[in-house]
């Protein structure tokens, strides 16, 4: 059998290697304990689930779904969007379901760019901000984001062919990996640059429910002209410990959407009707959700910094985001320093190069297991620095 040469343009998928590890050593009897994946442990709130129950039963959900979504489930993001960014969401043009952010992600790529475009991507970032524009023929330039720049990219080094040929830009704020939240400025030079150089802002808005110490991160969409030049795809996965569920959406520019619709029309045939009404009941029931969530993030973040602290591997405390992003000890790469908190301590974190080559010299912790949990990996984690150290 011969296979699309385009699924060896990326390499294995994260966190899909991570899972076969993990079932390795599970295998071999070691009680793992994974900080890899960022999939909160915690259940869906009760109101989602009674709504999913409810409409599942109701016949007239069980027939293929509008490509639009029900207006019931628009009217309640523009209601969000209203109240809590302040953001005007027009929910007859200006917002479509997506089936997960990631859906969203990997899929908008293929209506906004052609073979030959390109799409700038911060890195180390989200996989499918590169996995989408290049299964769509497309190249992609990273924009490195580093501590010295506070994890922002420098839109002004990039150079003047490549910002000629781009068509896309991808953002993330709060970021995934690194826990960094934006920057003062950086939203508004994001539509600076997007004029300058005709191409098309998505911003990837998959954390801002999960925020701490009083922080409430903004949405793009809240930027003067970020409507003319972008969409913001948002999650109920990470706020509502929805993951397995894949409720999401693209909103914000009416052509961006239109076109997004029409390309999405051909993949898929819509979100379960059912689906939709639970995710309603996410936005209007389970609103206040994601910030009891993020009570017990903080908390586990506390823990997890201080332990860290005590061991010598000091990391900033992140103001949003389950993760933590971590200076892995000076004589180790990311790569060897995973490879040991495997092998000896049985905790899994995930190396900063998966993300990107700037993401060498750290590892990403997630905060999505119990606190006894957590407390245990770092105890794990510094008795395997001390037995390496030979102390
Ligand atoms: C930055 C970022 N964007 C989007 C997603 C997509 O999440 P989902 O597809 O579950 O909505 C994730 C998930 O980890 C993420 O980290």
């Amino acid at each position: 059998m011969r296979f699309a040469k385009r699924l060896d343009l990326v390499p294995p998928y994260l966190f899909a290697e991570l899972e076969r590890k993990v079932e390795e050593k599970r295998r071999e009897g070691v009680d793992v304990i994974s900080l890899g994946i960022g999939d909160p442990d915690l259940p869906t709130p009760d109101a989602v689930i009674r709504a999913l129950q409810e409409e599942a039963a109701a016949q007239w959900t069980h027939r293929y779904p509008t490509n639009r979504g029900l207006e019931a489930f628009r009217d309640a993001v523009a209601s969000f969007y209203g109240d809590r960014f302040g953001v005007l969401i027009d929910a007859a043009t200006d917002v479509v379901p997506v089936l997960g952010g990631k859906e969203g992600v990997a899929h908008i790529a293929f209506a906004c760019l052609d073979p030959g475009d390109m799409a700038l991507a911060p890195e180390p970032g989200y996989p499918p901000y590169t996995s989408g524009p290049l299964f769509a023929g497309a190249d992609v330039h990273y924009l490195p984001l580093r501590a010295e720049h506070q994890f922002m990219p420098d839109l002004d080094a990039v150079p003047a062919d490549i910002a000629g040929r781009a068509n896309l830009l991808f953002l993330n704020y709060p970021n995934n990996p690194t826990g960094a939240i934006v920057a003062q400025g950086l939203f508004e030079r994001a539509v600076e640059f997007a004029h300058a150089h005709d191409l098309i802002v998505v911003h990837d808005n998959a954390y801002s429910e999960i925020a701490f110490d009083g922080y409430r991160p903004p949405s793009f969409l809240a930027t003067a002209g970020a409507k003319d030049v972008g969409v913001e795809i948002f999650s109920l996965s990470k706020g509502w410990n929805m993951t397995g569920w894949r409720v999401g959406w693209v909103a914000g520019n009416a052509d961006v959407v239109e076109q997004f619709r029409r390309l999405k029309t051909n993949l898929d045939s819509g979100m379960f009707d059912a689906l939709q009404l639970a995710g309603v009941a996410a936005l209007t029931e389970a609103r206040d959700f994601p910030a009891e969530m993020s009570v017990i993030y903080a908390r586990r973040r506390d823990l997890m910094i201080d332990a860290l602290a005590r061991i010598g591997l000091p990391a900033t405390p992140p103001q949003a985001t389950p993760y933590i992003w971590v200076r892995v000890p000076e004589a180790y790469t990311s790569e060897t320093f995973t490879e040991l908190m495997l092998s000896e301590a049985g905790v899994v974190v995930s190396p900063g190069p998966s993300f990107g080559p700037s993401g060498e010299g750290y590892v990403r912790i997630s905060l999505t297991v119990a606190d006894e949990r957590l407390q245990e990996a770092a105890t794990r984690i510094a008795t395997s620095l001390r037995v390496e150290a030979g102390a």
